[in-house]
């Protein structure tokens, strides 16, 4: 190699010494190496030698680049393994750290409750239906034989929606679930075996009454369903649902516009802390005539009853809760006792 060739290797390994990123390496190989680098620029002048000088100059210059490209390979090489080594000392990880627990989601209480329902009134031959929580004025009250102007709406002060429904009647949250009575019953042929679970509103707030709470209905509807089997389904219902025999049922005579008659069932414990107290714990009765019609249904061949329990009513006395809004308020202290 001449001396110039030298000298170009030496002030490539210095360059290619100086720099300290992957960018700036492939800058300076372009400086050498490239179309226009000092290495290239030699190759073209060859061109004009007589072909003896052109043969030996030119293993000269390619040796000189052979030696560049090995000076930068070798760069590359040291510029990974440093770059390398800095990331795994900047990743390192503490093994000595504690773990990072992920916490497991359980089941509010009242969502255990609902569980527990839906599969005791399947285990009896009862489907279970939905509907919506935005209810028009009909299925929430005309329906259920509360006309327009009739004083029993009062019973249940309503949140309705600011805009009507398309035929202009007014459209408010569910007060109760008994609307899927109809929705149901108007969907189906007797036998008519349901219950219907979910979200009711209602303007009311206090420790036992929250403005949104949740009911379950039932419905059984066939030619010859009568209180008897109102008491028998309710009473095994609650033995199911409290896992005890130790409980009394009474019906207290009551008034709703959809049943006639109507009761008030109470329920009391005969063993246990609570015991020797009577508990209010749903509506029923025999589903009126009129909401018969409602159905679909002829009521002098159709008849039964219904009924309309508070969940969180149930999840109370179940659990032994006497504030129901602590429920609502998602303390992990209170919800983890049920996980
Ligand atoms: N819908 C009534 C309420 O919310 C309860 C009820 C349901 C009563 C079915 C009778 C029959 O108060």
């Amino acid at each position: 190699m001449s001396p110039d060739l030298d000298q170009l290797v030496a002030a490539a390994g210095a360059a290619f010494a100086a720099v300290s990123q992957p960018a700036a390496l492939e800058n300076e190989k372009a400086r050498f190496l490239g179309k226009s680098g000092a290495i290239t620029e030699r190759l073209k002048a060859l061109g004009k030698l007589p072909p003896d000088e052109k043969r030996e100059q030119g293993a000269r210059i390619n040796a000189a680049k052979e030696a560049i490209e090995r000076l930068l390979a070798e760069r590359r090489q040291a510029l990974a393994e440093a770059q390398l080594a800095e990331r795994l000392s900047a990743e390192s990880i503490d093994v000595t750290l504690p773990g990072r627990k992920r916490s497991a989601g359980g089941v509010h209480p009242v969502t255990r409750s609902w569980i527990r329902i839906e599969e005791i009134f399947r285990s009896i031959g009862f489907d279970v239906a939905d509907g919506p929580e935005i209810e028009n004025d009909w299925f929430n009250f005309t329906a259920l034989n509360s006309p327009e102007n009739h004083p029993a709406r009062s019973m249940q002060d309503t949140f309705y929606v600011d805009a009507p429904d398309a035929g202009g009647k007014p459209l408010l949250l569910r007060t109760h679930t008994s609307p899927m009575q109809v929705r149901y019953a108007r969907m189906h042929t007797p036998p008519i075996k349901v219950i219907a679970l979910g979200r009711t509103y209602r303007v009311d707030s206090d420790a036992t009454h929250s403005p949104m709470f949740q009911q379950v209905e039932g419905l059984w509807i066939d030619e010859n369903v009568s209180f008897a089997d109102l008491k028998a389904v309710y009473t095994d219902f609650l033995r199911s649902f409290f896992e005890t025999d130790d409980l009394v049922v009474r019906f207290r005579p009551s008034y709703f516009p959809f049943t006639e008659p109507s009761a008030e069932i109470d329920m009391m414990f005969t063993s246990g802390p609570g015991k020797g107290q009577w508990l209010e714990i749903s509506g029923s009765g025999q589903v009126h005539p009129n909401v018969v019609r409602n159905f679909g249904l002829d009521p002098e061949r159709y008849i039964g009853f219904a009924f309309g329990s508070g969940i969180e009513r149930l999840s109370m006395l179940r659990y032994g809760i006497d504030d129901l809004r602590i429920f609502f308020e998602g303390d992990l202290r209170f919800l983890r006792q049920f996980n």
